[in-house]
């Protein structure tokens, strides 16, 4: 085992061929070092409420999928199709560069921008798993520990599956896009729990279960359609989970206390929409440079209807637990986003659907 200390997260795209078959002791982990001033908290009432999040937490248990047996890994998507096909043509498509690309470089070009998005998901993953770590030790209730604690797990699985296939199926990972980078970063160095929990539970979370939903409905690949529906299902779970519990203790906050964490919001939801722009793959393949891809996207109807898209969810989540106090809703306004404000929240759930035992891989349905 060989630990090599860096400064910050790796810049360049990383290749995993299949013919390269490393022992152990080749194997290097490059890790980044950040200081965290946790405040923990052991608890020594152990009675449990019998309420939505031990519910929650029993049904995290009763679904515990297996990410190496579960998923149907021996099926691969043939090598002449794209990953990503929606009905309808996307934005690239209509540009003369990408009309100019062979049939093979625009499958190229599909398994890179898929590569890319889904880096974003798997470095997201990888950012909740180590969050609801820190939760476990952070959060003060009994059942709250329990539940970060099967989160962990299940966001263990997730940065598992999400890598497998990047590597196996792909074979490309994509850095970790910098807006996404600082929000993380925020989170896991803050020492307020209850900040890491809004930044996790309710925006991450929230844009992530949003943005898994989307390319569920576009990607042609039956695997990967499969891998996100299990991941939504545990999504959708540790969103309610985040609601419920932050309903009751955004009231024990004193109003200075509420508006530091509403502005807390606000400005992850900012850095977040930033985090939603990614045009590595585009300056690679469409000859743009880095402005001019950020230019293509920022002003194209279909990425921004997108962009606000993603946020439908975590609007009405933080108006439910409070968080949309009359200082910032002038800057969700200005943001375009307030219009979701009434859009129904995910504080009631529909526990038939939760708890529906997991569909196999040729049974996967369109909506959760
Ligand atoms: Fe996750
Ligand atoms: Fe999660």
């Amino acid at each position: 085992m060989k630990i090599t200390k860096q400064a910050g997260p790796p810049k360049d795209l990383l290749y995993f061929d299949d013919e390269v078959n490393l022992t152990p002791l080749q194997i290097e982990d490059v890790v980044e070092i950040f200081n965290t001033p946790l405040t923990g908290s052991y608890n020594w009432d152990y009675t449990i409420a019998d309420n939505r999040i031990k519910k929650l937490y029993e049904l995290g248990k009763e679904l515990n999928w297996n990410g190496s047996i579960d998923l149907q890994w021996d099926y691969t998507h043939p090598s002449d199709e794209k990953i990503i096909e929606p009905d309808e043509e996307l934005p690239h498509e209509t540009l003369e560069a990408y009309q100019n690309l062979t049939e093979e470089e625009k499958i190229l070009f599909d398994r890179h921008s898929t590569a890319e998005l889904m880096s974003q998901f798997l470095h997201g993953e990888q950012g909740a798993l180590l969050v609801a770590s820190q939760l476990a030790s952070c959060a003060p209730t009994y059942n709250a520990k329990l539940y970060a604690a099967s989160q962990t797990f299940d966001e263990a699985r997730h940065v598992e599956v999400f890598n497998r296939y990047l590597q196996e199926k792909i074979g490309i990972h994509y850095p970790i896009n910098p807006a996404l980078k600082t929000l993380l970063d925020k989170i896991l160095t803050d020492e307020r729990w209850d900040l890491k929990f809004i930044g996790m539970q309710i925006i991450i979370e929230g844009l992530a279960l949003a943005a898994f939903q989307m390319l569920k409905s576009i990607t042609k690949d039956p695997l990967l359609k499969q891998l996100l529906h299990y991941v939504v299902r545990d999504e959708a779970r540790h969103v309610t989970f985040g609601i419920n519990y932050l309903e009751d203790f955004i009231k024990t906050l004193s109003p200075e206390e509420i508006e530091d964490r509403a502005e807390f919001a606000y400005e992850a939801c900012v850095i977040s929409r930033e985090r939603l722009i990614n045009t590595k793959s585009e300056q690679r393949f469409l000859g743009m440079s880095e402005e001019e891809a950020r230019e293509f996207q920022l002003n194209t109807k279909t990425f921004d209807m997108f962009r606000n898209f993603l946020f439908s969810r975590v609007i009405p989540n933080l108006s439910r637990i409070g968080l949309l106090t009359d200082s910032v809703r002038p800057k969700f306004e200005a943001l375009g986003l307030l219009e979701y404000e009434h859009a129904p929240d995910d504080f009631e759930c529909d526990w038939t659907e939760l708890k529906k035992p997991l569909e196999t891989f040729d049974k996967i349905p369109e909506a959760i």
